[in-house]
Parts: C-alpha cells; sequence; structure tokens
C-alpha cells in the first residue's frame, strides 16, 4: 500500500475527516490544549512588558480578528510612541477581497490599546492614516501614529476588566433564556462611547428569526464556495502542535485530531471537498449554531471608508467587553456580510433589512445569548508582532 492510498483508506474507515469538523464546529477541548499559544493571555500586562507602551500592546494582542489572522503589526520609533500596520501576509483575499474586516480588527486593537494605556495612567493620541489614507487597497503606510501621555489621575474605564475574559464562543446559546433589555441598552451605551457608528439589536423573536434565517443561507453561500472553504481550512489549525506553532488560525484540538495529525493522516483538500463527510459536519454544525442565537446585534456606519471600519471595530471591541461584563457569550456572524461575488445577493438582503440610511454598511453582525464558557484563543506573542522601526 503506497502511503497515499493507506492515508485515503484510513480517512475512509475511521470517517477522520468527519471528527475534525466536529471538533473544529465546536471549538478545542482543553483536555492537551495549547499552553505557549495561550501564554500571552497571562503575560498581558505582567512585568515582562516593562514600559507602557508594550505593556498596552501587550493587551492590544488579543483582540479578536476574522479567522484569529492578528493582522498587526507594530513598529516602536520613540519612546511612548508607537506606530501600527497592517501585516499584509495576514489578508484573506477570498473571504475578505477588500480587507473590511481586517481594518475593523486593527480598530478593535486601537480599542485595546487605549484602554490598556488608560488603565495604566496614560491617554492614547490616536492619528489615523498618518501618510495618508489607504483607500480601497491597503498597503504599506501606517495604520496609525499612537502617543502615549502620562495623566495619573485618569481614571480607567470600567470595561477594561473584562479583556482577559473576553472570548468568541461558537457555542449552542440557551433559546430558552432571553437576553435582558437592558443588557442591550448596555452594549449600546458602551458601543457609542469611542465611536462614532450607529448600534442596532434585537430580542424580539420574530426580528431574530429573520437574522437566524439569513446568516443561516449565508452559512449555506459560503459553504458553497470553494475558494472561501479552502481559506477556512488553510487557517485552521489542527492538534496542538501546529497550535503550538502557528498561534493563529481557527484552533481545531483534541486527542483523535492530534493523533491523525501526528500520523500526517489529515488531508486538508479533502476537507474542504463539497462531498466530503467534513463538508456535511462542519456545515450542520454551523447551521446549528445560527439556529441557536437568541438575540442579535449590530453595528453600522454612515458609509464606508477605512476611518468608518477603524471606528466600527473599536465599537465592537467595546461591546464585546460590555457582554463579558454581563456573562453574555457572542459570536460574529459575517458570512452575508462578505463581499465576494457569491455572497452578492444575501449581502444586499442583509442590507435592507438592518439599514437605516441609504449607503450605510453594516459592519459588524454578531448573535448574542447565554453559552457555557470556552477557553481563550491562542495569540502570537507581543515580540512576533513588532518589528524593527525604519528610522531607528
Ligand atoms: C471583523 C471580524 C469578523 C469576524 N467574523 C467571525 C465570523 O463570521 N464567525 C466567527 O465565528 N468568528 C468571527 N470573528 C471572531 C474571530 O474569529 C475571533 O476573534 C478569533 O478567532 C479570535 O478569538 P477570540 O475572539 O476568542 O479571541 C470575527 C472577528 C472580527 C474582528
Amino acid at each position: 500500500m503506497t502511503g497515499q492510498t493507506s492515508r485515503r483508506r484510513f480517512l475512509k474507515i475511521a470517517g477522520a475527516s468527519g471528527v475534525i469538523a466536529a471538533a473544529a464546529g465546536g471549538g478545542y477541548m482543553l483536555t492537551r490544549g495549547p499552553t505557549r499559544a495561550l501564554r500571552p493571555w497571562q503575560e498581558a500586562g505582567t512585568a515582562f512588558h516593562a514600559d507602557p507602551v508594550r505593556a498596552a500592546l501587550s493587551y492590544a494582542i488579543l483582540a479578536p480578528s476574522p479567522y484569529n489572522r492578528q493582522p498587526w503589526l507594530v513598529e516602536l520609533p520613540g519612546p511612548q510612541e508607537a506606530l501600527l500596520y497592517c501585516d499584509l501576509d495576514r489578508l484573506l483575499p477570498h473571504t475578505d477581497p477588500f480587507n473590511r474586516q481586517t481594518v475593523i480588527a486593527l480598530g478593535c486593537f486601537l480599542e485595546l490599546f487605549s484602554l490598556a494605556a488608560a488603565e495604566a495612567g496614560f491617554t492614547t493620541q490616536i492619528d489615523l492614516f498618518p501618510q495618508g489614507d489607504p483607500g480601497n487597497g491597503l498597503d504599506s503606510r501606517p495604520i496609525a501614529r499612537l502617543g502615549l501621555t502620562a495623566q495619573p489621575d485618569l481614571p480607567g474605564d470600567p470595561l477594561f476588566a473584562h479583556c482577559l475574559n473576553r472570548r468568541t464562543t461558537r457555542e449552542i446559546y440557551d433559546m430558552g433564556r432571553d437576553v435582558p433589555a437592558a443588557a442591550l441598552d448596555r452594549l449600546q451605551t458602551a458601543a457609542l462611547a469611542a465611536a462614532t457608528v450607529r448600534f442596532g439589536a434585537t430580542r424580539n423573536q420574530a426580528e431574530a428569526g429573520q437574522l437566524r434565517k439569513l446568516t443561516r443561507e449565508g452559512v449555506h453561500r459560503e459553504f458553497a464556495s470553494r475558494a472561501v472553504r479552502q481559506e477556512t481550512v488553510d487557517f485552521m489549525r489542527i492538534g496542538r502542535r501546529e497550535i503550538e506553532r502557528n498561534p493563529d488560525g481557527i484552533a481545531v484540538s483534541n486527542p483523535i485530531v492530534e493523533l491523525l495529525q501526528q500520523l500526517d493522516m489529515i488531508d486538508r483538500e479533502n476537507m474542504a471537498a463539497r462531498k466530503s463527510r467534513a463538508f456535511a459536519l462542519g456545515f450542520e454544525r454551523m447551521e446549528k449554531l445560527t439556529l441557536a442565537s437568541p438575540g442579535f446585534f449590530w453595528i453600522a456606519t454612515a458609509d464606508n471608508d477605512r476611518s468608518s471600519q477603524i471606528a466600527a471595530g473599536r465599537a465592537y471591541l467595546r461591546t464585546a467587553l460590555q457582554a463579558t461584563a454581563d456573562g453574555l457569550a457572542m459570536q460574529p456572524l459575517s458570512q452575508a456580510l462578505r463581499e465576494y461575488p457569491g455572497m452578492r445577493k444575501l449581502y444586499v438582503q442583509m442590507h435592507r433589512l438592518l439599514m437605516e440610511q441609504p449607503g450605510e454598511r453594516i459592519q459588524m453582525l454578531a448573535r448574542i445569548g447565554y453559552a457555557k464558557p470556552v477557553p481563550p484563543a491562542p495569540r502570537w506573542p507581543l515580540e512576533h508582532r513588532l518589528r524593527a522601526s525604519a528610522s531607528g
């Protein structure tokens, strides 16, 4: 039996790809979870990051990003200063063709940076696009210049207290437990405090039902695109070893998957194939998640320029922290907001449903509810996301 044949046979016998898809949909188990890949969650703010810029950055790298790509890259040109760049090697060309979601993630990063700095008694001056707005195509110019100024009497933001517990929760949410109206009001207050955006939310079951239907359809269409599916599979980190080596992407870790990985029996092409069992199971799991969504919220901006995308990210990060404070689980469901041609029809329907003004863009849509807790997602250490300053 050749290596290839034996591999195929094993996959067939064990239904291995199905196991992987089920694990992917359900996050990872902690039986033998990663350790080094989670260290940034323990090291944030410790003495290890002695200067205030590094200390704030050690929190900012815990920001959410699509597919956990962590697209930030930082230079430290001088004391109390940082330049934030987008790492152009961390884009999602098929899923996010205009890099809109990547820029939202950079907005999340900026908000978390400034919350962490405020906690340490520093105000953050953020100059967006100091060498010009990149417009449609992102390029090598900086996204923002950050400057810290000491202000010892600065009151911290209470949201900061929740940043180490914030998670994206890909679990079934309790459909028997309503999201309180007051909690949605608090999300709105959190979102609007730092950014010019519009916040919308619903806990009404007729409205939520429409969103469940559209997001489910979005999942359906996403799975119909081979290129997008392959991008998803490419950024799955399968097994502890792979997660530790590349602590980004979507982590999949359980003992069976790990064994298959060690035996070199993971076949990524097979996983992305439409007729594969992995496809069917992954799809079913995602469908179940969209249907188990008691409430939704969304963040809209009046236009879709890069500054608006940054504002949406800042607002999103704050809502995520407020949700954490209220014991609520949340997960963005971005499928129907993505801009590749196969999603066009649904994108228009979603905007028709949620848009309040002509030209408005729905930047984020997330499900919200109550669910069992999940572990944190892997991160690259801060040092990995720093690069030598061009001027220094
Ligand atoms: C702009 C944006 C879009 C996202 N879209 C999705 C999505 O459609 N589905 C999903 O499960 N997570 C989505 N996420 C969440 C990321 O996958 C998540 O932040 C990342 O895996 C890291 O996990 P963490 O948030 O628990 O730290 C999105 C995050 C951002 C910032």
